[in-house]
């Protein structure tokens, strides 16, 4: 291991206007925040290398979740409770000071990657920039006795004046699971107890990681990141999932009874999504854009992974859309085209750019069968990626020729599709009827990419496309 900073040896993958590291490494998006009127978004990062280390907090900020500033690494590994790494986390801002909690990760020494206990700390920032570990770390020592070393990712709330803590856990019965702590100073918590718990290991996981929690429209929602289910059908298809449970935390704040677990991204792309408020009351959620074990091309240019764009959570009709926030349309530099066209053969809708957005409104005529397509290909006609809906099923396939296999979304039943989609230089994010359904999705080309619809039947379809600003 050297001290010096990876070096950047090849823009061809390099995203425009996500979240990256400068160089090195990125997982989950941590401590995501406002405060003086910034929005702070942290994450998971190894700079010395395009592999996962030894874990830093890597850290930007934005005035409109749309243009990120780099900041300065705000926390370092290597002291006495953080020694092997500064695990995921969040953040809550109190009497002007910012407080990160975060995980301080331990091996026992003995070469043995699972032979590892972890704690619970915390770090304070009064100009957002420059952090200071808590003297009395750690805040939370060890694990309950019911849980196993797998204690970790703490998302902090207040509420009524108290403060709340959950963590992603496992129990000693090898079930995954979310604790719960309660606080009246950020600094001594106590234990309540277990608040939802994985039903069985192929159905719910053995590990929840990285747990938040929010209510929207009077309902509670828990978002986590389950490891271990396993596939079922067309469901559960990522080596991890992340989703949500729907339901309530009683008064007592000891149950959380919910419904079932739901992915909330079907791409191949999404893990690990945590949440923060806008000054406005929205609730928005970031994701690391990739999945563990996947083969992130860009490791050869020295970097690996990225953020998702910020998603408003909108919950209708008991199910959670995801749309891009508001202010992403702050990204459109110029319209590049518009029309109204009837859909009926394959039509090249663009090939100027690899930083646009493209907007499409199909619109089927009742009982008349149909399946459309999306395509992105190399300047070779290579097919990069397909996203193709049946108008019969409800059902959207998205298929990535370069991990040969596809990903599987349903929608409710509507005579009108609307697809919005932000393609960067090696991210596509697709945003159907307005969130309902999304797929984040890696796409790797040195091509600007060519983008294609089609239609097995005619279908009146209206485009929009904009050039984005690459920062
Ligand atoms: C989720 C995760 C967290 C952990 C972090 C380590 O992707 O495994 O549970 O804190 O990554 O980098």
């Amino acid at each position: 291991m050297t001290n010096e900073q990876i070096q950047i040896t090849n823009d061809r993958y390099r995203l425009g206007y996500h979240v990256m590291p400068k160089s090195g490494w990125i997982n989950d998006p941590n401590g995501f925040c406002y405060f003086n009127e910034y929005y702070h978004i942290f994450y998971q990062h190894y700079p010395y290398s395009p592999e996962w280390g030894p874990m830093h907090w890597g850290h930007a900020r934005s005035k409109d979740l749309v243009h990120w500033e780099d900041l300065p690494i705000a926390l370092t590994p290597g002291s006495t409770e953080d020694k092997d790494g500064c695990f995921s986390g969040s953040a809550i801002v109190k009497d002007d000071t910012l407080y990160l909690f975060y995980t301080g990760h331990h091996y026992y020494g003995d070469n043995d990657p699972d032979h590892f206990w972890q704690n619970q700390n915390m770090a304070y920032s009064t100009d957002g920039v420059n952090f200071t570990k808590y003297e009395n770390n750690p805040i939370i020592e060890s694990e309950p006795e019911d849980n196993t070393h797998h204690f970790r990712d703490p998302k902090v709330w207040e509420d009524n004046g108290k403060y709340y803590m959950i963590l992603g856990s496992q129990g000693k019965d090898g079930l995954g699971r979310v604790i719960l702590y309660q606080s009246d100073n950020l600094k001594e918590w106590d234990y309540i107890g277990d608040i939802a718990k994985s039903e069985s290991i192929e159905k719910e996981g053995f590990m929840w990681e990285c747990p938040d929690f929010f209510s929207l429209n009077n309902k509670d929602i828990l978002l986590c990141s389950p490891q271990g289910i396993k596939q079922q059908g067309k469901e559960y298809l990522n080596l991890f999932q992340t989703g949500y449970f729907l339901g309530h935390l009683n008064e007592e704040k000891t149950t959380f009874s919910h419904d079932r677990f739901i992915e909330l991204d079907y791409g191949h792309d999404f893990y690990a999504a945590q949440t923060t408020t806008t000054p406005d009351g929205r609730r928005i959620l970031i994701g690391w854009m990739a999945m563990w074990e996947s083969p992130m091309p860009e490791k050869e240019d020295g970097w690996a992974g990225a953020l998702t764009l910020p998603r408003e959570l909108v919950l209708l009709d008991n199910h959670l859309y995801m749309k891009p926030v508001d202010e992403l349309k702050e990204l459109r530099t110029q319209t590049l085209d518009s029309g109204h066209i009837y859909l009926e053969e394959p039509t090249l809708l663009s090939k100027q750019s690899s930083h646009i957005e493209v907007n499409l409104e199909h619109k089927f005529e009742e009982r008349k069968e149909i399946t459309t397509s999306f395509e992105l290909k190399d300047a070779s006609n290579q097919l990069l990626l397909s996203l193709n809906y049946d108008n019969q099923t409800n059902e959207f396939e998205l298929y990535r020729p370069d991990k040969d296999d596809s990903r599987f979304a349903l929608i409710s039943a509507k005579n009108t599709v609307e697809l919005q989609i932000f393609i960067d230089k090696s991210s596509v994010e697709i945003f159907i009827n307005g969130g309902e359904a999304v797929f984040t999705e890696r796409y790797y080309t040195e091509d600007v990419p060519q983008v294609w619809i089609n239609a097995s039947d005619g279908v009146a379809t209206n485009y929009d496309l904009y050039q984005l600003n690459e920062k």
